[in-house]
């Protein structure tokens, strides 16, 4: 056990042992270091104007992901490498090539968005070195500006990816073997935990250490990406304690593929799900596109998304039409829980004093079934769901032999839709059909009227969108598969 949180800032190491369990990389950065690069916009993950790298060991490499400062947890960052817009120049001020390909095509005019903007654009360039248009705009999902317009910083990150003078150009690639070596030393999995001001911050070293906590600390909060608890502390000004961080545990982040399916570790990111899940069921793909800005991507995971209870999050309603179960797990054991049985009314879900998701099963589609997932919300990206809905279809000849049909954003839970689902089992699939099958989501939801959407709009919205998987999922096999690789 130790109570020191050790992580390197831009070139130097940094040790801390006066930690406030709520406290913020960005509150750090800004107000302790006088790194003022880093501003504040939001406060809530929405801009991108606090955008910073964060390097983690993960499979064995060391990977930079950029994420929100303004919502990350100190506790967060125990062997961790924190990389603000300050490290990018050289020593003699020269720009880094993604600084100047911003200013070579105009892309800043007040400024204020423009460091959150680099640091997005050098994400990229770390990890992709011939961006399309599409990759481009979707690593530029999670940053706001107001004065430029987006494309002058489009055309800076198709400039600066054919600019790379040399690996040692870079402080990240030149530095890279000497801070993983360092990072390394760091990971001992000891446990940490922190006292201040009579609040607790524990970082439990093994996933055996998580339970232990939690079977002596059942009302902890536990802090994943921090993507929902951050507004907690930045928007609702909650205090919490104690605050239990399980974002570093690798046994929380295994993918593993079995014959039937998926299993995710509760601790995996949307970001590192994403290829595996593009690839198995790439509804789900399309799906974690749509969720947040890359930021949220990176360390946002699908764990939160189900232990969180949200009624309007984007991940249970296709795992619950996927049949999805999850583990929960404690000092005392396991269990093994139907997605689905989870959600027990608003705000109340299955976890008893002492649990946390230790893992999700999501079995894939077969081939004689036919999975669609819907996000509906006011804006394509960054947005949160009106209402998000999902089906899986199983046919017999031009029978329905099987329907799952859930939604998220229609009731105070993600819920089947049980008597939709009963008017169309065993019918054939045919327009008439659906056409009567409609009228029976009255009977299954009564959605509210919120900023959103209003419950006409809602409920106006799902059955459409049961039209639309209908005319989708009729075409013959080869026509649906072409139209999946199309909308990929
Ligand atoms: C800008 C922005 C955009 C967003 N866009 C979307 C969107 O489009 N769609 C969407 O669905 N969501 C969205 N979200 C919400 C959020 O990103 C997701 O819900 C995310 O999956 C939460 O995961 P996390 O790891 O960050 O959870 P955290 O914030 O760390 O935790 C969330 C909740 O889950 C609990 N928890 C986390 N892990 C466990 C565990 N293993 N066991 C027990 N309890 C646990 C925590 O105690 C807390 O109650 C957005 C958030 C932001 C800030
Ligand atoms: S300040 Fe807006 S995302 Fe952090
Ligand atoms: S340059 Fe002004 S907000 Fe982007």
């Amino acid at each position: 056990m130790t109570d020191c949180i050790r992580f390197i800032l831009n070139g130097k190491d940094v040790a801390l042992r006066d930690v406030d369990p709520t406290a913020t990389l960005l509150d750090f950065l800004r107000l302790d270091r006088r790194l003022t690069g880093t501003k504040e916009g939001c406060a809530e993950g929405d801009c991108g104007a606090c955008t910073v790298l964060v390097g983690r060991l993960r499979d064995g490499g060391l990977r930079y992901e950029t994420v929100n400062a303004c919502i990350r947890f100190m506790g967060s960052l125990h062997a961790t490498h924190v990389v603000t817009v300050e490290h990018l120049a050289a020593h003699d001020g020269t720009l880094h090539p993604v600084q100047q390909a911003m200013v070579d095509c105009h892309g800043s005019q007040c400024g204020f968005c423009t460091p959150g903007f680099v640091m997005s654009l050098y994400g990229l360039w770390l990890s992709n070195e011939n961006p399309s248009r599409a990759e481009i705009e979707k690593a530029l999902q999670g940053n706001l500006c107001r004065c430029t317009g987006y494309e002058p910083i489009v055309k800076a990150a198709e400039l600066v990816s054919r600019t790379r003078p040399s690996a040692l150009f870079d402080p990240l690639e030149r530095d890279r073997t000497a801070i993983s070596a360092k990072l390394w030393e760091l990971k001992t999995g000891e446990t940490i935990v922190i006292e201040k001001a009579g609040r607790r911050l524990i970082v439990p070293g093994t996933v055996a250490a998580l339970a232990d906590v939690l079977a002596a600390e059942p009302s902890a909060t536990v802090v994943a990406g921090a993507t929902d608890v951050g507004l907690w502390v930045t928007k609702q000004m909650r205090d919490l304690d104690p605050v239990v961080f399980i974002n570093h545990l690798d046994e929380l982040q295994a993918i593993e593929t079995g014959p039937d399916g998926i299993t995710l570790g509760a601790g995996v990111t949307y970001e590192h799900a994403s290829a595996r899940l593009r690839a198995e069921i790439p509804a789900i793909g399309r799906l974690i596109d749509r969720i947040g800005g890359q930021q949220v991507r990176n360390v946002g995971t699908i764990g939160g998304n189900i232990a969180n209870g949200s009624p309007i999050g984007d991940m249970p309603p296709a795992l619950i039409a996927l049949g999805a179960t999850i583990t929960l797990r404690s000092a005392s054991g396991k269990r093994v829980r139907p997605l689905e049985d989870y959600f027990i009314a608003y705000g109340k879900q299955d976890r008893r004093p002492g649990e946390f998701v230790e893992s999700i099963f999501v079995p894939r589609p077969r081939d004689d079934q036919h999975f669609a997932v819907y996000k509906v919300s006011k804006r394509r990206d960054e947005d949160i769901s009106a209402l998000c809905g999902a089906f899986l279809l199983t046919r017999d000849e031009d029978k329905v032999s099987d329907i799952r049909i859930a939604f998220g954003g229609m009731a105070a839970t993600p819920k089947r839709a049980t008597a939709v689902e009963a008017a169309l089992r065993g019918k054939p699939w045919t327009e008439a059909t659906i056409t009567a099958a409609r009228p029976a989501f009255d009977d299954d939801y009564t959605p509210l009227t919120d900023w959103r959407a209003s419950a006409e709009y809602r409920q106006l919205a799902a059955k459409n969108l049961l039209t639309r998987f209908f005319l989708e999922a009729s075409g013959t096999p080869q026509e649906l598969k072409r139209f999946a690789e199309e909308e990929a």
